[in-house]
């Protein structure tokens, strides 16, 4: 596949879409390869579609191929919906097992999820976009997911228990479906008491999970303490280092990594490495360094597409990454109607001064 992703608002009608997209019923909206009619564009922006994947001039020849395909995240993220919608339903006995059954179907989806991590080898992870922002929430638990079982395999953890991560990063903010939606969608920061609701989501998690014998303890665990931070200053305990295990250290950075390099929490997406620094300068105060030392060996940090600006001026598109050096990947640098192909690896006066989102007017 040959693309790149843009902004929404530098898609130019007649632009060629890479990858499908979806709407928020997760139906099929435009299929790969459609050209986009300044109708269809528009109708994007109306449902929130922030970023697509396109085939342009410039990404000639770059080859984005995720790690996980895009069925079975959607197989994830449509089960976890189905789960939400579940329990903003009745608690009776029949819903009972209902929800056996999906926290069943859920674990077989996050098992194919874990057999695909397995049979990589040296790829590293970027997130895709496949729809719009009123899927975030499913998005980002599936997000969550990923980054927690890919840290939790570097760090040479089971795979009996990477499912039981998997579990617990995936249900995290299943709470979430008892917070008031004007909380959970509210742009701008939350008040005080807005705040004290919103963390509640951990309680009631852990409550509404109680009583599932397909969840492990250790998953209910993490749905617990999933917001703690090492200095005591987390909720909804206030534990400190030790009494906080290893696992859900893990998916406590994932949640906040996925947070930030999303679109949802600020208007225009951070790039990977400026929320890894961003991860750092809260280590090791309140997060465990080593973690987020692994999140740098499995994240992609500068996905083939990505554009940068570098430190001698110039604008270059990521071709391709050297997986020994990840902040120095191969690029083509542009200038003017001429590329050139620099391997960062081999001139070493260059560095990327950040990741932009748009080439500069000529
Ligand atoms: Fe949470």
């Amino acid at each position: 596949m040959i693309m790149r992703l843009i902004h929404i608002n530098e898609v130019i009608p007649g632009i060629k879409v890479a990858k499908p997209i979806y709407d928020s019923k997760l139906s099929l909206l435009v299929q790969k390869d459609t050209a986009l009619s300044s109708h269809l564009i528009e109708k994007l922006k109306q449902i929130d579609i922030r970023h697509v994947y396109v085939e342009d001039d410039i990404s000639k020849g770059i080859i984005l191929e995720p790690m996980i395909s895009d069925t079975l995240k959607l197989q994830a993220i449509t089960m976890m919906k189905m789960i939400y919608e579940l329990y903003d339903q009745g608690q009776g006995e029949k819903s009972k097992q209902v929800r056996e059954e999906h926290i069943r179907s859920l674990r077989g989806i996050i098992d194919d999820i874990i057999s695909e991590i397995y049979s990589q080898y040296d790829k590293k992870y970027y997130s895709t976009e496949l729809m719009g922002a009123e899927m975030y929430h499913y998005d980002h638990a599936v997000e969550v997911m990923i980054l927690s079982v890919l840290i939790g395999k570097k760090m040479g953890i089971d795979r009996e228990r990477l499912l039981k991560l998997g579990m617990g990063a995936i249900l995290s903010d299943i709470g979430k479906s008892k917070v008031p939606d004007h909380i959970l969608n509210k742009k701008g920061k939350l008040d005080p008491a807005e705040f004290d609701q919103m963390k509640k989501h951990v309680e009631y998690g852990y409550d509404m999970v109680k009583e599932l014998v397909e969840l492990s303890p250790l998953s209910r665990q993490i749905i617990l303490l999933h917001h703690e931070k090492l200095d005591g200053s987390g909720y909804p305990n206030g534990f400190v280092a030790d009494q906080i295990p290893l696992l859900v250290r893990i998916v406590t950075i994932c949640d906040i990594f996925s947070a930030i390099v999303s679109d949802r929490t600020y208007n225009n997406r951070i790039s990977a490495d400026v929320a890894v620094e961003i991860l750092r300068s809260a280590a090791p105060a309140k997060l465990d360094s080593d973690i987020i030392n692994y999140m740098m060996q499995i994240v992609d940090i500068y996905p083939p597409g990505t554009l940068v600006e570098l430190s001698t001026g110039a604008y270059g598109i990521v071709i391709n990454n050297n997986l020994s050096a990840p902040t120095r990947p191969v690029l083509r640098i542009l200038t003017g109607e001429q590329y050139e192909e620099v391997d960062m690896m081999k001139d070493l006066t260059i560095f990327i001064k950040k990741v932009v989102s748009r080439l500069p007017k000529s």
